[in-house]
């Protein structure tokens, strides 16, 4: 039998990574996401390279011979390890998410990262989140979500994440830092975010968490217990 995989597509503060973690908790399935991988390749390209939109580069080799790892602690958090080093709060600014968009818009990128999401796949099972999942790498996947939220609320939330983190912002500049991503996110060539045709789709405007996961849940248990 295929290892089961749930994917969770969306813009950026609609609530994909807060819910798919929950679900992979609940269900005891491995987490991925997918935006820390572009994430931390962009981090790494710019603090060695400075230019991460460099012809010269050869990207391939950067991200293979890359190590990612994400760990939990002791509080069940996730933490995010670049070549064994710890860069969650790197990873979360919003200056490294403008450029992981930059960087996601190249092919060679792309293809190396996918193989890492594919690589991942592992039982009892996956629970992904990120932009092309269901469209692209995971099209098989048993559970295909599309989670959106209007852009004021997704700015709030982001900035409520930040601060959590202990990383300052300010709301009308993260609202633009957001419209600029959805706008490169949604119009590049290869792999745009785009909700795929067989995802149930779940608008979280005004839904707080316990109502996104109340629905998801119902989902997840009618199809996987089908
Ligand atoms: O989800 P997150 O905000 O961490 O993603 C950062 C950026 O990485 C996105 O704005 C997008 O450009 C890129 N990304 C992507 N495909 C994915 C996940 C993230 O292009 N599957």
């Amino acid at each position: 039998m295929s290892i089961p995989i749930i994917t969770f597509d969306g813009p950026s503060g609609s609530g994909k990574g807060t819910i798919a973690i929950m679900l992979a908790k609940k269900l005891n399935y491995l987490y991925l996401d997918s935006g820390a991988l572009y994430r931390s390749v962009a981090l790494k390209i710019y603090n060695e390279y400075g230019d991460v939109e460099n012809k010269g580069l050869d990207y391939e080799k950067i991200i293979e011979s890359m190590n990612i790892e994400f760990r939990y602690d002791s509080k069940n958090d996730i933490k995010i390890f670049i070549d064994k080093k710890e860069c969650t709060k790197q990873i979360r600014d919003e200056n490294i998410a403008s450029l992981a968009s930059k960087i996601a818009k190249i092919i060679r990128v792309r293809e190396s990262i996918e193989k890492f999401q594919k690589n991942y796949v592992n039982p009892p099972g996956l629970v992904a989140d990120g932009r092309d999942l269901g469209s692209i790498v995971f099209k098989n996947a048993q559970i295909k979500f599309f989670l959106t939220a209007s852009i004021e609320k997704r700015a709030e939330r982001r900035l409520k994440q930040l601060k959590d983190s202990g990383i300052s912002a300010n709301l009308p500049d993260l609202k633009n830092k957001l419209l600029e991503r959805d706008e490169m996110d949604m119009n590049r060539s290869i792999s745009p975010l785009v909700k795929p045709t067989d995802a149930i789709e779940i608008d979280t405007t005004k839904l707080n968490i316990i109502e996104v996961f109340e629905k998801v849940s119902m989902e997840v248990n009618n199809k996987l217990n089908k």
